[in-house]
C-alpha cells in the first residue's frame, strides 16, 4: 500500500535509506566482508582475471559502476554488456576464471537470463544480484546477492537501483580482498564509507524542494541533455533514462567532455541542461562545459556539493548534496536528486508516474 504517499515512486525514494541498511548490515567481519551468497571458495576466488557484466536498462547502469569499483578496488578487469546485445555478438572473451554477474532487479528480464544462460553453456560460473526471491535469475545462478530492496512496484527502479549500485561495491570489495589487493583497515574504511550512505541520502530526500523547484525549467521543453563526467557520466545516462521514463520529454545523457563532439549543437536559449558536477577531481572540467552551455544561452540545473559557490554563482539551480567521503560513491547520493527530480516533472505535466505508457515492470520477451 501506498501508505500516505502520493505514488509509489515516492514511496520507494524514501525506502532508499533502509534498503541500504538492511542490504549492508552484518556484512563485516573480523575476516573482512562477508559475502557467502558468492558460494565460491577463497582459491577460485582469488584467481578470477575477468568479470563479465550484463543487464539492461537501469541495471546496467549499475554494471557501470560496478565495473569501475571492482577495476579500482580489485584490479580486476571488467566487461559490461547490454544483455541484448551480448546474445548475438559473436566473440565472446571468456577464460577460464572468467565470472559473469548478471544484474536484474526483477530477475526475470528475458535478455538478461538468456545471456546468463549462454555464459554456463561455456562453462563461465553465473552470479546474480537480483531484489526478488527465488526468481528465475536466483534459480539459475550458481550464486545469488539478494538486494532486499522490498518491493518495486514503480516501473521506474530507484530502490533497486541504488541497492544494486551498493551491492556491486560489497561484490568489488569482496573481490579486491581475495585478490590481495586491499589491506584489512582499507577494506574496512571502505565498508564504514558505504554505511555512511544511508543518511546522506536522507539528507538528499529532505531537500526535494530543490528538485521541486527546478522542475520549472522543464515546463515547456521538448528535450533535455544530460551531462557528467566520470562515474557520473552514469549518473547523467540515468537521470536522462528516468526522466524520458516516467515525463516523456526526450532527454540524452553525454559524458561531459563529449558535448563539443557533437550534442553541443543542440543547444539554443532557453534549452534545458543538468550537469552533475559534486566536488571530485574532474569538478573544474565540468565547470569549463557548464561555462560552455551557458555561453550558449542554455538553462544549466546543477547537482553540486554543498559550498561550491562557483557552480552557485554559475547556474540557474543547484541540486545539493552533502559531501560524500568517496568520490566513487558520489553516484548513490546525486542519483536521488535526479529521480525525485523525474518525479517532478513528470508530475508537473500530468503523466502517471508509477504506470508510465508502453512500458513494464519487467521483460520478458527478447
Ligand atoms: O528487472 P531488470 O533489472 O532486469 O530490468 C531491466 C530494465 O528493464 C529496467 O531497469 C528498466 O530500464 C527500468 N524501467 C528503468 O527504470
Amino acid at each position: 500500500t501506498l501508505g500516505g504517499y502520493a505514488d509509489f515512486m515516492a514511496k520507494e525514494i524514501a525506502e532508499q535509506p533502509e534498503a541500504i541498511e538492511r542490504l549492508l548490515a552484518g556484512r563485516l567481519d573480523e575476516r573482512g566482508i562477508k559475502l557467502d551468497e558468492l558460494s565460491m571458495s577463497e582459491e577460485d576466488l582469488a584467481a578470477i582475471d575477468r568479470v563479465y557484466l550484463i543487464a539492461c536498462g537501469t541495471s546496467y547502469h549499475v554494471s557501470l559502476i560496478a565495473r569501475t569499483l571492482v577495476q579500482t578496488w580489485a584490479k580486476v578487469p571488467v566487461i559490461c554488456e547490454y544483455a541484448s546485445e551480448f546474445n548475438y555478438e559473436q566473440d565472446v572473451l571468456v577464460t577460464p576464471h572468467t565470472l559473469c554477474v548478471i544484474i536484474t532487479q526483477s530477475g526475470e528480464t528475458a535478455d538478461t537470463l538468456t545471456a546468463a544462460r549462454r555464459m554456463r553453456g561455456m562453462g563461465c560460473k553465473v552470479f546474480a544480484i537480483t531484489n526478488v526471491l527465488g526468481s528465475s535469475a536466483a534459480r539459475e545462478s550458481d550464486g545469488v546477492l539478494y538486494v532486499q530492496a522490498g518491493p518495486e512496484v514503480c516501473v521506474a527502479s530507484t530502490k533497486a537501483y541504488t541497492a544494486q549500485m551498493v551491492a556491486g561495491a560489497l561484490f568489488a570489495l569482496r573481490l579486491a580482498q581475495a585478490q590481495g589487493q586491499m589491506e584489512p583497515d582499507e577494506v574496512e574504511r571502505h565498508y564504514r564509507d558505504l554505511c555512511s550512505l544511508p543518511d546522506l541520502i536522507r539528507e538528499v530526500i529532505a531537500r526535494s524542494w530543490q528538485d521541486k523547484r527546478a522542475a520549472a525549467v522543464f515546463r515547456r521543453a521538448h528535450s533535455a541533455l544530460f551531462l557528467g563526467r566520470g562515474v557520473n557520466s552514469t549518473t547523467a545516462y540515468e537521470g536522462a533514462l528516468k526522466l524520458k521514463e516516467i515525463s516523456y520529454l526526450h532527454a540524452e545523457a553525454y559524458p561531459a567532455g563529449e558535448m563539443k563532439h557533437g550534442p553541443i549543437a543542440l543547444l539554443e536559449p532557453g534549452f534545458p541542461v543538468v550537469a552533475i558536477v559534486p566536488a571530485d577531481a574532474v569538478h573544474d572540467k565540468t565547470v569549463s562545459n557548464i561555462q560552455e552551455v551557458i555561453a550558449r544561452g542554455a538553462v544549466c540545473v546543477a547537482v553540486a556539493t554543498d559550498g561550491d559557490e562557483d557552480v552557485a554563482s554559475l547556474v540557474e539551480h543547484v541540486l545539493w548534496i552533502p559531501p560524500v567521503a568517496d568520490e566513487l560513491l558520489v553516484p548513490i547520493v546525486a542519483v536521488v536528486h535526479l529521480q525525485v527530480l523525474a518525479r517532478y516533472v513528470a508530475r508537473m505535466r500530468g503523466c502517471d508516474v508509477d504506470k508510465p505508457r508502453n512500458l513494464a515492470k519487467s521483460v520478458t520477451v527478447e
